[in-house]
């Protein structure tokens, strides 16, 4: 059933090409550089949109910080995003789209903040992978990310099925908006199309990052850093690295470093670091280098500048920034899984966490 895999997470994290060709099946339309997606909205409602609002929990709200950074530019749209079990205050005025993201769509802090924001009369859109699900009964539509069944606690292609459906959403939101032009959209779907290609690329790096799990299996913390929309992204590799391999670990945009945790940073301190959007991450790297840390850089390849940095860079790719992201991500789970696996940790079902927390 784990089909030769030694456990659920490593042969969902292999899947991830497949999830990504089904969360994008039948959903692009080249000719018009747009997206297909029922959204429960007419025209109208989408070009008077104000804002988007997005609630969900641990992973899924990772998903929903990056849409705080892709909703922006391809739509005009602000977004909130908000952890679900803190949902209390939030004012939804009229003009605002609310998703609710979740993989399960059963978690109860995720459905108890939806059924209170939809007291203010907005539309409602949930992400989710499980059809039928409680959430899907509660918003006006939903989109599936079609990932297929996912066993392991900590969630892989699930977290990048929603990356995907927000990209995709996004796009959709825009060209609805006329906000992107039809030659954008297609250049936006277009290098949508090579990721699970380029995912694939990504797992062929396998021995290099079991090699840097290894080397740093004794670390006593871990930082994970990323700017603008690899932010998410290291909130997201330190979850995982504490999740399944219980190593303390620390997800911080990269510029926030030298306001306080750089005093964590001493001889030999594995500190992740996604280089892949943008040059100002290199004086943070430098940063974390002079004080005897060690950094491990995802970037692009033939990065000369990250590569004069450090010794260890995984080469990644090279494709849009944004959809880097899901490449980092990548990376950033074949590190957590190999030092778990190497701590001999239980990892398809880690200590003190259940697949769907069904408590408030
Ligand atoms: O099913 P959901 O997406 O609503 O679950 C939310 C979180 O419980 C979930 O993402 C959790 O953080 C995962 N174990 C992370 O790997």
């Amino acid at each position: 059933e784990r089909g030769g895999y030694p456990h659920f997470m490593l042969k969902e994290i292999h899947e991830q090409p497949r999830a990504v060709q089904e969360t994008l099946a039948g959903r692009i339309s080249e000719m018009e550089g747009d997206v297909r997606l029922d959204l429960g909205l007419n025209q109208w409602e989408i070009q008077t949109l104000q804002r988007v609002s997005i609630l969900a929990c641990g992973t899924s709200y990772h998903a929903g910080l990056l849409a705080r950074y892709f909703f922006p530019r391809t739509a005009g749209l602000p977004v909130d995003v908000e952890v679900a079990s803190e949902f209390q205050h939030m004012q939804l005025r009229p003009g605002t789209l609310l998703v609710a993201i979740s993989q399960s769509g059963e978690t109860a802090d995720t459905l108890m903040a939806l059924k209170k924001a939809k007291t203010c009369g907005v539309k409602s859109l949930a992400i989710t992978n499980v059809v039928g699900s409680s959430i899907t009964e509660i918003v006006d539509a939903t989109i599936y990310t079609r990932c297929g069944p996912e066993i392991g606690v900590a969630a892989t292609k699930t977290f990048v099925g929603q990356l995907v459906a927000l990209f995709l959403l996004g796009i959709r939101l825009g060209r609805a908006r006329n906000h992107l032009l039809p030659e954008q959209g297609r250049r936006l779907l277009g290098e949508l199309s090579r990721l699970p290609g380029l995912i694939q690329a990504v797992l062929e790096r396998r021995d290099q990052i079991r090699e840097i799990a290894q080397r740093f299996s004794g670390a006593d913390i871990y930082f994970f850093i990323g700017r603008d929309i690899l932010y998410p992204i290291a909130l997201e590799g330190a979850l995982k690295m504490k999740e399944i391999a219980y190593i303390p670990a620390e997800g911080y945009p990269a510029g926030e470093l030298k306001h306080g945790p750089l005093a964590l940073i001493t001889e030999g301190t594995p500190v992740v670091a996604f280089a892949t959007c943008g040059e100002k991450i290199y004086s943070n790297m430098k940063e974390v280098r002079a004080r005897g840390g060690e950094v491990i850089a995802f970037a692009a390849e033939g990065d000369r500048e990250a590569a004069e940095i450090t010794d260890t860079v995984v080469e990644l790719p090279n494709t849009l920034p944004v959809f880097s992201a899901v490449l980092c991500t990548v990376g950033a789970q074949l590190l957590a899984y190999y030092t778990a696996q190497i701590l001999g940790r239980d990892i398809d079902k880690p200590r003190n966490l259940a697949k769907s927390v069904t408590v408030e």
